[in-house]
């Protein structure tokens, strides 16, 4: 599942120690594996290679440039929902045809920036958009390729916050008005409309979503294809789950085995946007305790990462397992909360942010930890870092990217200069 391990009694990832990464980068720090980002993207791709997709990386989920770069030469294009996401990808040297443009509120500049780097593929989330690239592309002369993503209306039985294929939610069209908007577009218009788009939500543990969501997007396909449109591309998004606790996402081939039989003969360029699955537990967050307290009859451990630097658990209710570095005695062997060993304690792990919703795990069994001590916090490589905010005037944490026994700063810990440089800073 990913190259983080305990040798003798260590945290490692990869070959390096994790407490000799904290004690040289500081903490928090965000450590990432290469060997578990290359590997995630092989089996993605070794899974679905029958048909021969497009992978283009969300980087919503982890957008360092220098991991970008590491997937692009590996192979993969781009999944982007901002004009600032489309400048990392053409950064991290992204050919801009195997970039494709979701969001549901792309302005015009967004548009334009889309249109002037010659991106993939747009996906279109309302008629709005639709009219408004339709007008920006007639006024330069362009010919983008668009897919117009569909509400399946499908319950990926994931949190709410992260549901977006079911009806009332934001995203897409309806996929019963969806036709409507290819016959009102027409076949001969400036943007050239040839696909179907579709995200579920995420993480989506219940692979018989996509199988309910695709039978629909053919059939949608099949009506267009009857009335004379040139439908010639399938988006199926991302949203496959990813490993927290070890054991709840089902494997890939499981994935794969719905999808794959369903577009083999369906004469569609396919297309997936997967982020989590890959770098999810790619990363982890390492950080420091700095006091152990009882308050209310609970024993508090506060460390110096916060909701700042991970807002998942604030956010949904998350899980992230968190263990100490150095473990001498108490290797876990599962990322289960429940460990098996008799001297746990009871811990909430909090941040210095100044909410109470600013937690990492609550009423966590852990063995007896100290001020002073390292903890890692486990399948922290997506929607993590890329979540992480300044709140209370807190700089960002480092980014470090270890291959193997070397180890390089992909990006620096901010400073409170960093904290104040868009400000004005001059008196009256
Ligand atoms: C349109 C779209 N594609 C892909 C993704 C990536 O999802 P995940 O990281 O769960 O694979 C998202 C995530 O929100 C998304 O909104």
């Amino acid at each position: 599942m990913d190259f983080f391990t305990f040798r003798n009694g260590v945290l490692h990832c990869e070959e390096r120690s994790a407490a000799e990464l904290a004690g040289a980068y500081g903490t928090p720090v965000y450590v990432y594996s290469q060997r578990t980002l290359c590997d995630h993207f092989d089996r993605f791709r070794a899974a679905l290679a029958e048909l021969d997709p497009l992978i283009c990386f969300s980087i919503k989920s982890c957008q360092n440039v220098q991991i970008c770069r590491l997937l692009r030469e590996r192979g993969s294009g781009f999944d982007v929902v901002s004009g600032g996401e489309l400048h990392r990808a053409l950064l991290a040297g992204a050919d801009p045809q195997r970039i494709v443009f979701a969001g549901v509120g792309k302005t015009e500049q967004e548009l334009t920036e889309a249109l002037d780097a010659g991106v993939g593929l747009l996906n279109i989330e309302s008629e709005s958009e639709l009219d408004v690239l339709e007008a920006l592309a007639r006024d330069k002369g362009a010919q983008p390729n668009a897919a117009l993503r569909v509400n399946p209306d499908v319950d990926p039985h994931t949190h709410e916050y992260t549901t977006t294929g079911k009806k009332q939610t934001k995203f897409g069209v309806d996929l019963d008005r969806a036709a409507d908007v290819f016959r009102r577009h027409g076949p001969d218009a400036a943007v050239n409309l040839r696909g179907v788009h579709i995200h579920l939500g995420s993480p989506v543990y219940d692979v018989s979503a996509y199988a309910e969501a695709l039978d629909r997007c053919l059939e949608l396909i099949t009506t267009l294809r009857s009335e004379g449109f040139a439908i010639d591309t399938i988006d199926v998004g991302g949203g496959f789950g990813a490993h927290y606790d070890g054991s709840e996402s089902p494997p890939l081939t499981a994935y794969a085995d719905v999808i794959v039989p369903r577009l083999r003969d369906a004469g569609l360029r396919v297309i997936f946007e997967p982020g989590r699955t890959i770098a999810a537990n790619a990363g982890i967050l390492l950080t420091r305790v700095l006091h152990v307290k009882k308050s209310g009859g609970r024993r508090f451990v506060i460390v110096d990462a916060s909701m700042n630097e991970l807002v998942r658990p604030a956010l949904y209710g998350a899980y992230h397992f968190i263990w100490p570095v150095t473990a001498a005695g108490h290797e876990p062997q599962t990322r289960v909360a429940d460990q098996p060993f008799k001297d746990l304690v009871p811990y909430d792990v909090v941040g210095p942010v100044c909410e109470s919703g600013d937690f990492l795990a609550k009423q966590r069994a852990l063995p007896p930890v100290q001020r002073g001590d390292l903890l890692a916090v486990f399948s922290a490589g997506a929607y993590a870092m890329v979540m992480a905010s300044q709140y209370n005037s807190r700089p960002r944490p480092p980014e470090v990217l270890v291959d193997g026994a070397t180890d390089r700063l992909i990006r620096r810990r901010e400073t409170y200069e960093d904290l104040v440089a868009a400000e004005e800073l001059s008196g009256t």
